[in-house]
């Protein structure tokens, strides 16, 4: 299908280019050597009003859509991948209540979020419970205009910076992925706690941490939609989400093929610009197709969700079409992302595996697009089961 950027999203593109550049690129080194998070990047960030950007004009957002939000996160994550994870978790977060809430949960909880006021986060993995999502223990126990939760979540992005997070709860032991719900909860509320930050390999500067529920109640208008249905919104939430997951990925590729290029460009080995040998060449040629394809499927991907009405995001289920295509752009751009900044480094040689240079900073935030927001083996698993109709 012939795709174009309208003039539009051409001109967000540009605007969140500069922004990412003057504002962010100067910070990337430090964000992931100090491993904080950077409030003034989040500042930047509300004050262009790009936390809002997947966010429906209805509700106080820009309404710009799925495609808008992934070129901004594309645009940051080129220069600097932990910052661009401030926009996709904003959108990862609020999902849950865009597509499952009450109209009276959106017009409340959506507008502060759009201004970037509130940030959230999204609570649906723990300990025992990855890839195998529908088996989550957090409990929730109705107990008269309360619900009380217990439990841990892990690997939980945002968390601790986060004011709010939408957290996945069984409410009916019985009834497998069919007695789970979704909970708006405050941070601050009492019974509710942040365990243990972890030390990762990449995305340094975004905090990952675990949530603790120890007999934490929350009111039960904080109850998202319907009780019984959070799987479903978790599953219809990850199925628009993952273009951002590609769209990091893709930022961060593109990000270490710009650096590798200028590089062979530059670096003179045995009387000449490497860049005039053909073995680098070729190597820039694959890292260059892998960049180019993986954006058109992620393009794809995210113009299909935003055909959809707001109303229809929130339906029953997702046009199959939408969940294939999303995994893929998800799985294709992330695969490539490891792949092309692998070769970043080794075009760069030494220089690329040392903290001088950027691509070994980006080698190591690539590897967890492999691995967030769903597997790269379970979005195999979800285009297969598209594909096949089972
Ligand atoms: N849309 C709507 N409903 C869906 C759905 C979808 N895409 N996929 C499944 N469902 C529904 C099914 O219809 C079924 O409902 P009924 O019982 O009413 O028929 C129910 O959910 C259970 O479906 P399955 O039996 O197919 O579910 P499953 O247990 O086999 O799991 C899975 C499916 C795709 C493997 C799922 O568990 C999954 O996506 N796992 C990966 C989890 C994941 O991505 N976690 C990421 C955490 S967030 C994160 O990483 C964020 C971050 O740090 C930035």
């Amino acid at each position: 299908m012939p795709f174009a950027l309208t003039a539009e999203q051409e001109a967000l593109r540009q605007m969140v280019r500069e922004v990412a550049e003057k504002a962010v690129a100067p910070r990337a080194a430090e964000i992931d050597r100090t491993g904080e998070f950077p409030w003034d990047v989040l500042q930047v960030f509300r004050e262009q009003e790009l936390l809002g950007l997947g966010v429906p004009e209805k509700y106080g957002g820009a309404g710009a859509g799925v495609l808008s939000l992934c070129l901004a996160v594309e645009e940051v994550a080129r220069v600097c991948a932990s910052s661009s994870l401030i926009l996709a978790v904003q959108e990862l977060g609020l999902l849950p209540i865009l597509v499952g809430g009450t109209e009276e949960q959106k017009q409340k909880w959506l507008p502060p979020i759009a201004r970037g006021e509130k940030l959230i986060s999204f609570g649906l993995t723990e300990p025992e419970a990855g890839s195998d999502a529908a088996s989550i223990k957090t409990t929730a126990r109705r107990e008269g205009d309360h619900y009380v939760l217990n439990g841990t979540k892990r690997f939980i992005t945002g968390a601790g910076v986060s004011d709010w997070y939408t957290v996945f709860a069984v409410t009916d032991p019985e009834k497998g992925a069919r007695g789970i719900s979704c909970f708006l909860v405050e941070k601050g509320t009492p019974g509710f706690s942040i365990g243990r930050h972890e030390e990762k390999m990449g995305i340094r500067g975004s905090p990952t941490a675990e949530l603790l529920f120890e007999d934490c109640r929350v009111p039960a208008e904080n109850l998202v939609g319907k009780e019984g249905e959070g799987f479903k919104y978790a599953m219809m939430t990850l199925d628009q989400s993952r273009t951002t997951i590609a769209a990091q990925a893709l930022g961060i590729a593109q990000g270490a093929l710009d650096f590798a290029v200028q590089y062979a460009r530059e670096r003179r080995q045995f009387g000449r610009p490497i860049a005039e040998f053909q073995g680098i060449q070729f190597m820039l040629a694959d890292m260059a197709m892998k960049v180019e394809a993986g954006r058109y499927l992620l393009y794809r991907a995210a113009s299909m969700i935003d055909e959809l009405g707001i109303e229809e995001r929130g339906r029953e289920r997702l046009p199959a079409e939408i969940n294939r295509f999303s995994a893929m752009a998800k799985a294709f751009c992330s695969d490539s992302a490891m792949a092309v900044t692998t070769d970043a480094v080794q075009v760069l040689g030494g220089y690329g595996y040392i903290r001088d240079y950027p691509v070994e900073r980006m080698m190591r935030d690539a590897k967890i697009t492999q691995i967030y927001e769903g597997t790269n083996q379970i979005q195999r698993l979800v285009i297969a089961r598209s594909l096949l109709g089972l």
